[in-house]
């Protein structure tokens, strides 16, 4: 996620905005930037790469007490010094924190009346509008009020107008956006950690509220421009506390954005017509084949992505970890896609996948997290995901906002494909949008798989078995287990127990069998009862409530169409994990041996 802080007071801005910047680091960004004012002048200083890039290039003696800094985690457009914020268009100056999803149209309607752009980002698309709407009000709250009704999508703006060199301004709907006030003067920033070095006394701003900010005075307004009275609140704790938002680890902090990064993956290519799947996924369509390749977490998206294509689109999927893939001899030709999966961009053995099928001329799709990351740019074609920048080792929000990326290749496919008929079609679409609200229920359910952490954290081996989608969903609930609870975990194809591993069953071993997928659902039942009755405990997850209690615990999961069924079955699965290690006081964010991105081979 972005980072914003501004300052207006009695005291030189620049020390102080960078300062907020560097507590801001922990969010991760590829550039930052300052704005201020002196004798008058809007003065904009940005740099591609870290703070001190921008720090070697200011004089922090600089007699100006207004100012705007920003750093960026990329969205739209390259990690580089012309996107880096802040933007500039006329009297306006602005940072950004969010995605404004209606920017394309935007940008058409104001090319049409003359604006150029530098960048390629919505956030200048965003300044030129309120240079734009400006032309018209002439006030600049009033300005501020009407571009509340016409940005669509998530934002945190920090704003300067050269008109009112006595005021900072701010608005935001839905990125968050706090007002901090001190003795030495005021900030905005997006959360605590930017300003705790100067005041812990902040109040939120609210969505669509407007504030405007002098150096002794805090006014803010709601949507019809009356002004509100809000509480000051405190902050009690440290900078590292505040970094995670309140949450006792980042891992958990980033399994409860899941709803929100869901939507804004989502929403970033798909407007719930069929339209905007073409728009962004026809590409795909010459395509017969396809190989998805990949590491850890990232692998198991490509599984269940194979299940979805292959069941929903007829097309056959080939999905492999990178390590092998890169040495072993592939059948692959000009009618194959090759589909790399990273969150960092920078996995060495996905990136040297990806550089063999280059070099053998075939075709391939990056869906990548970090925007300009290595895999992202030598990839013919890439789809970000925006799940913003993840900190725990253990990745949630990105591994699900890959799955969420896959469910619309999956949606396009299948319909163009006259697998996924209009009727059919319909209903996805519906639960498309149910799923932020579905994702969220179950986060906030979160005591309930807690207890049934609480219940088997001291075992340690634990199982995982399903069947097909739910073998693959069953790898990564596994996988999260282990990485960071250190307990042996493995998953199995339910049906392969009896084949040999079912010797492992001990009185009490915990098996967490995974049934939804409807067509398996009995033949996995029998799998259940096989271990149930040499003595496991089990723990059933599943989107259909059994008529007999073969298992211990269930954990249900919603009905919701079965492309996106695998969303929210590993949200438990995740809580469950985090659990489990948590009562193992292991290091959670940090898991011994492991690294978040593994740049080496
Ligand atoms: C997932 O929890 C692990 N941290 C790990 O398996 C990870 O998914 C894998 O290293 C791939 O990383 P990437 O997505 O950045 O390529």
């Amino acid at each position: 996620m972005c980072g914003i802080i501004g300052y207006i007071g009695k005291e030189k801005c620049i020390p102080k905005i960078i300062s907020g910047l560097e507590a801001l680091e922990y969010r991760g960004y590829d550039s930052a930037g300052i704005a201020y004012i002196k004798n008058n002048k809007v003065i904009i200083k940005k740099e591609k790469g870290k703070i001190i890039n921008l720090k070697n290039n200011l004089n922090f003696d600089e007699e100006t007490y207004l100012g705007i800094g920003h750093t960026r985690w990329a969205t739209h457009g390259e990690a580089n010094k012309v996107n880096a914020h802040p933007h500039n268009i006329g009297k306006w100056t602005i940072v950004h924190n969010g995605i404004i999803e209606n920017y394309a149209e935007l940008k058409l309607e104001l090319l049409d009346k003359g604006y150029t752009f530098k960048s390629n980002t919505d956030t200048e698309v965003a300044c030129a509008k309120l240079d734009d709407l400006y032309k018209d009000e002439k006030d600049i709250l009033k300005t501020l009020k009407k571009a509340t009704t016409i940005f669509k999508g998530s934002y945190a703006f920090g704003i300067i107008c050269s008109d009112d060199s006595s005021n900072l301004y701010a608005i935001r709907n839905t990125s968050p956006l706090i007002i901090a006030t001190s003795d030495e003067g005021n900030f905005i920033a997006s959360d605590v950690p930017a300003i705790l070095n100067y005041t812990n006394k902040y109040i939120l701003l609210d969505d669509c509220e407007i504030a405007k900010i002098s150096n002794n005075s805090i006014n803010i307004y709601n949507s019809s421009l009356e002004e509100i009275k809000k509480d000051i609140l405190t902050f009690e704790g440290s900078m590292e506390v505040a970094a995670k938002n309140g949450y006792e680890h980042f891992m958990l902090k980033e399994i409860n954005e899941q709803d929100k990064v869901f939507k804004d993956t989502i929403n970033f290519y798909f407007d719930g017509t069929i339209d905007s799947l073409k728009n962004n996924f026809s590409f795909l369509d010459k395509y017969k084949k396809i190989d998805i390749v990949a590491c850890g977490s990232a692998y198991h998206t490509g599984l269940i992505g194979k299940y979805l294509i292959e069941n929903y689109a007829n097309i056959p999927v080939n999905v492999e970890v990178a390590s092998e893939y890169r040495y072993k001899k592939c059948f692959y030709d000009k009618d194959t896609l090759v589909i790399l999966v990273s969150q960092s961009g920078e996995t060495a053995d996905t990136l040297a996948a990806l550089r063999k099928a280059k070099d053998d001329n075939i075709d391939t799709l990056a869906i990548v997290n970090v925007i300009g990351s290595s895999i992202a740019r030598e990839a013919d074609k890439v789809i970000y995901i925006k799940a913003g920048c993840e900190i725990a080792v253990a990745t949630t929000k990105a591994y699900t906002a890959q799955l969420a990326i896959f469910s619309l290749i999956t949606t396009y496919l299948g319909f163009i494909n006259k697998i996924i008929d209009e009727y059919e079609l319909t209903n996805l679409l519906d639960d498309f949008k149910k799923m932020p609200k579905e994702i969220k229920k179950i986060i906030d359910d979160y005591k309930k798989y807690f207890d049934i952490a609480d219940k088997i954290f001291k075992n340690k081996q634990i199982f995982f078995i399903g069947r097909g989608i739910d073998y693959a969903i069953s790898m990564e609930a596994s996988l999260k287990l282990k990485e960071i609870s250190y307990i042996n975990s493995v998953a199995y194809q339910a049906g392969e127990l009896k084949h040999g591993t079912i010797s492992l069953i001990e009185k009490n071993t915990p098996v967490i069998a995974i049934a939804t997928d409807k067509k398996l659902y009995e033949k996995t039942v029998s799998n259940i009862k096989e271990v149930k009755s040499r003595g496991a405990n089990v723990i059933l997850v599943s989107n259909q409530l059994p008529d007999d209690k073969f298992y211990d615990d269930l954990i249900l999961i919603p009905q919701i169409h079965p492309i996106l069924v695998s969303i929210l079955t590993i949200i438990p699965l995740q809580l469950l994990a985090y659990k489990v290690a948590k009562n193992n006081n292991c290091d959670i964010d940090k898991p011994r041996n492991l690294a978040k991105s593994v740049t080496v081979e």
